[in-house]
């Protein structure tokens, strides 16, 4: 009932020429898909990626959103430029964001809200570390992150939720796709208790973390796991395919 989405994070990856080969490479190996299929691309790839998927089924995304709808925030990008670029998806939250450039579980809500409001489709990614899932620590971080991070969401099922263990992104470490399941599941009831049982059921949410062409029919196959995205393998073209096929 839930309609899988794969999504690829490109990371800081590809100049726009770049982005527009992969793209071109890319769709008529995705064209029958039964999943949603989208590319999160940097800012300036974004032009020339909505030109490249014209008339495909990829959808596009970007990696992150400012609040504000305009003014004096140096390097950041708002959702009406994103929305008349042709952006229909946004990475809010990526760990990489919360650890370097010190992004919170308040400035992820802000980020979501906005959002929402102006029709994007926000990707909120959650994730607990090494340490924290060692010292047992990994269902309180999550419950927080999803309670403080989607605070107001007035329509859950808008969201998409990415899972992703931060001890498994870029480490080729894979979460089990029992570990993965079961802390989706987690999530998923976390939603279902702070939100509403109804549309916990309808929310998608995904495993992120060194998935890729080998492990994603294992991961796809768990009943909580509704896709993924995609770091690494989403930079090579055959490789970002297979998962897609899962
Ligand atoms: P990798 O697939 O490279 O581990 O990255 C995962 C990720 O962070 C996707 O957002």
């Amino acid at each position: 009932m839930r309609k899988p989405i794969i999504a690829g994070n490109w990371k800081m990856n590809k100049t726009a020429a770049e982005a527009k080969e992969l793209v071109n490479e890319l769709k008529p190996l995705v064209k029958d898909a039964e999943c949603d299929v989208v590319v999160c691309v940097p800012f300036t790839d974004i032009y020339a990626v909505a030109e490249a998927v014209k008339g495909s089924n990829i959808r596009l995304g970007a990696q992150n959103v400012h609040f504000a709808d305009h003014g004096a925030f140096t390097g950041e990008i708002s959702a009406d430029m994103l929305l008349e670029a042709g952006v229909e998806y946004v990475i809010i939250g990526h760990s990489e964001r919360r650890q370097y450039f010190g992004e919170t579980d308040e400035t992820v809500n802000k980020r979501t809200l906005t959002a929402l409001a102006k029709g994007l489709k926000p990707i909120v990614c959650v994730g607990e570390s090494l340490e924290e899932r060692e010292t047992g620590k990994t269902e309180a971080v999550l419950k927080a992150q999803i309670v403080n991070g989607l605070k107001d969401v007035e329509d859950i099922t808008k969201v998409v939720v990415a899972y992703e263990p931060i001890w498994a992104i870029g480490t080729g470490k894979t979460a089990t796709a029992e570990q993965a399941n079961e802390t989706i599941a987690f999530i998923r009831k976390t939603i279902a208790e702070n939100f509403c049982p109804k549309c916990a059921e309808k929310v998608r949410i995904q495993y992120g973390g060194s998935m890729n062409a080998k492990n994603a029919h294992e991961l796809m196959s768990m009943p909580e796991i509704d896709g993924g995205l995609i770091g690494g393998a989403s930079l090579k073209a055959e490789d970002f395919s297979i998962v897609v096929k899962m």
